[in-house]
């Protein structure tokens, strides 16, 4: 939650989820579980981007990206393997006359076209993986799959109990 002098001007809500951006992207809904969250796992590897606003009086800032780095320094504490979420492809409605949200996609890659949102995360570090093309269904909204990794990311030790059996196997020989 971002606040100044007291009133609220942005928020970030995030959740725990163990599928991968590298599995087959899913629409909002599908991705968070329905409006009651049910895919948020405490074990989960990954940490996915429910929602993330900032007041449009309050905008280019620094806002946002004060409220990514909370996100980044979360999971680099928690040692999550990374970030998802479906960037939403802010300005596709002002292109959609003459051409596909997956030809609108590729220009904000390329940097031809500047993206309100997309660009903004691109520029924060997100790598893009992919469009999802109805990814809000009410309206069809179009999003980028964007993901960042934890370089920091270290993988669990195999359970002890696994170590005491492997030690104890010359013994058994
Ligand atoms: C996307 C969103 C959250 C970004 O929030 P924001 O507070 O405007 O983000 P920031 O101010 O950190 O960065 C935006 C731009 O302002 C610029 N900026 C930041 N601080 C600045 C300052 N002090 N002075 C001038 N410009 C500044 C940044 O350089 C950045 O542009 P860049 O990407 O070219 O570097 C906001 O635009 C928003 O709420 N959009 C609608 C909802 C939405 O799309 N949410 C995301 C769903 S996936």
């Amino acid at each position: 939650m971002a606040r100044c002098q007291g009133r609220v001007v942005g928020y970030a809500l995030t959740m725990r989820v163990n599928r991968s951006p590298y599995e087959r992207p899913l629409a909002w809904i599908e991705a968070v579980g329905g409006l009651d969250l049910r895919n948020h796992d405490s074990q989960g590897e990954w940490m996915y981007g429910i929602d993330f606003v900032v007041d449009p009086t309050y905008r280019q800032r620094g806002i946002g990206t004060q409220l990514y780095q909370v996100r980044f320094a979360l999971i680099r504490r928690l040692n999550l393997r990374g970030f998802y979420a479906g960037g939403m492809l802010r300005n596709y409605s002002h292109y959609a006359h003459c051409m596909t949200p997956v030809q609108y996609a590729e220009k904000v890659i390329q940097r031809e076209v500047e993206d309100p949102t997309v660009t903004m995360q691109m520029n924060r570090g997100f790598a893009a993986l992919g469009v999802i093309e109805s990814y809000v269904k009410a309206d069809n909204h179009p999003a980028m799959l964007i993901a960042w990794h934890n370089a920091a990311f270290r993988a669990a030790r195999p359970a002890p109990v696994q170590r005491r059996v492997a030690e104890a196997q010359p013994a058994l020989g």
